[in-house]
């Protein structure tokens, strides 16, 4: 979930401008035209698990690169290349109409979160289907079904002669594993990329009936830890009383991250924490959000979390540290009496403005070294972070994606922080010093990396309508 942040709309004779908020009728003829083939093109990609987390899945992560390579082709892209990396490949294309006009920078993800609980998805992941309205798939609204709605809004752009500017397509098959070859092929392709402002698609609004755009995004700090105890598993009445259980210290270990506040208790871990104003958190609270329909969609019959903050504070302006996955010793059928050798636990800590991921990464160790007793051996790897971002909502990019929204949802988007991490954002501005334009049409409720992920046809289609809105009010803005 997400809240409203304060903007001042100092472009307010632009914003009301009837030319730019009346819709086009070439545009939603267009879409009617050519619904059900956009929707089979999209089930075509849905129906390739390409599962960047998983080896298991390499050759059809490599073959999605290459269907989305056709698909830039055929919707009219040129240059179209796949680009390797030391991982998956980049897929890119651009349509450059003008070296004058502004240029457009679409970026989006085709690998997706791995399928796994398998037996609690109703149809298959990799089986696309639609159901009360909505297409059920991994990947459909993360971000397969978002992404493709560019490609869709490009084609109908080329079709009904109303591209406005230049437009260049960078997607990746990595974001889900941390975009860390992406970092060096933004790096390395700096000319190559060279764009006015950078669009994506990958995140949400707050309802369809409640637009809003995402103009921030926490960062992520991701380790595994390893617990040693004895030098193999022992009979747990022989040894059991007498040396240190690696579950159960670990256990422990993990109930001393926190405090009974919720805050988190590793030394220096909030030294670098924006602290959000009073007037900014009371403009924040104004966004609508109903607790009792958050508790009951979730069968929670209490919220839990930092003491002092509001449920859409904990989830977006404020630190995280939770357990992903905790695992050691016996777990088959039955009971078998026995003390392991190790333990184990993925964790990962949600990062806001100005904390570092490398910092925190260092905070944590050194404090989970200062907290394990002598009985046992411990070990942090750290995983892939990404920082954090604010997005300006001050811009000519962003009055535009608010502009189009408006067209097309009759109703002037909210601006919202996000509680979820897009890693490369914060590159963008730090390698390209561009600004992106987080404009997402997923719900929170359409149970991205979990089981039965859906994306609503209502939502797709209205990506790709307001996509073309967004085009031309950011090439008139830009003037
Ligand atoms: N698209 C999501 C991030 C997201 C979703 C942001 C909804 C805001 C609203 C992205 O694919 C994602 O899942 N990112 C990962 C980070 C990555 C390093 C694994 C995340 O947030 O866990
Ligand atoms: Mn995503
Ligand atoms: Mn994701």
């Amino acid at each position: 979930m997400c809240f409203k942040i304060s903007i001042k709309d100092s472009n307010k004779d632009i914003h009301n401008s009837k030319i730019l908020l009346m819709t086009n009728p070439n545009i939603n003829a267009y879409i009617e035209k050519n619904k059900e083939r956009f929707l089979d093109e999209l089930f075509e990609l849905l129906r390739i698990p390409s599962v960047s987390a998983d080896v298991a899945f390499k050759n059809d992560v490599i073959k999605t690169a290459a269907v989305i390579k056709e698909k830039l082709i055929a919707a009219g892209a040129e240059k179209v290349e796949i680009c390797e990396t030391a991982g998956y490949p980049i897929v890119y294309g651009e349509k450059i109409i003008d070296p004058k006009l502004p240029t457009v920078l679409v970026y989006g993800h085709y690998d997706v979160q791995p399928a796994d609980p398998i037996e609690l998805w109703t149809s298959g992941p990799f089986e696309p289907v639609i159901k009360d309205g909505k297409i059920y798939a991994r990947g459909a609204c993360d971000d397969k079904g978002q992404m493709y709605m560019h490609v869709k809004a490009f084609e109908l752009m080329m079709q009904t002669n109303s591209l406005p500017c230049n437009v260049k397509f960078m997607i990746e098959g990595e974001e889900e594993v941390g975009s860390t070859n992406l970092g060096l092929f933004v790096k390395a392709n700096k000319e190559k990329l060279k764009a006015d402002v950078i669009v994506i698609s990958d995140t949400g609004i707050i309802a369809n009936d409640i637009p809003s755009i995402t103009v921030g995004l926490r960062g992520l700090c991701y380790v595994e830890v390893e617990v040693t105890g004895p030098n193999r598993d022992l009979h747990s009445g022989l040894y059991g009383g007498a040396v240190a259980n690696p579950i159960n210290i670990l256990c422990e270990m993990i109930a001393k991250m926190k405090d009974d506040k919720g805050h988190i208790a590793i030394p220096g871990f909030y030294d670098d924490v924006e602290i959000l104003s009073s007037e900014e958190r009371a403009e924040m609270a104004k966004a609508p959000f109903d607790l009792e329909k958050y508790k009951k969609a979730l069968d929670l019959s209490d919220i839990h979390g930092e003491a002092g903050f509001s449920t859409n504070e904990r989830n977006s302006i404020r630190p995280t540290l939770d357990v992903n996955g905790i695992w050691g010793g016996y777990q088959g059928e039955g009971a078998k009496t026995v003390i392991a050798s190790k333990a184990y636990a993925k964790i990962s800590m949600r990062l806001v403005p100005h904390q570092n991921s490398d910092k925190i990464t260092k905070l944590f160790s050194d404090y989970f070294n200062s907290i394990a007793p002598k009985s046992v051996k411990v070990k942090v790897t750290p995983h892939h972070g990404g920082e954090p971002v604010v997005t300006p909502s001050t811009t000519a990019a962003y009055k535009a994606a608010s502009m189009a929204m408006e067209t097309t949802f009759g109703k002037k988007p909210v601006p919202v922080r996000s509680g979820g991490s897009i890693p490369i954002v914060a590159m963008f501005k730090s390698e390209l010093n561009l600004d992106s334009v987080l404009m997402g049409f997923g719900l929170d409720s359409d149970a991205i990396h979990s089981p039965n992920e859906h994306y609503g046809v209502f939502n797709f289609f209205k990506g790709i309508e307001t996509i073309p809105y967004f085009f031309k009010n950011f090439t008139e803005l830009s003037k």
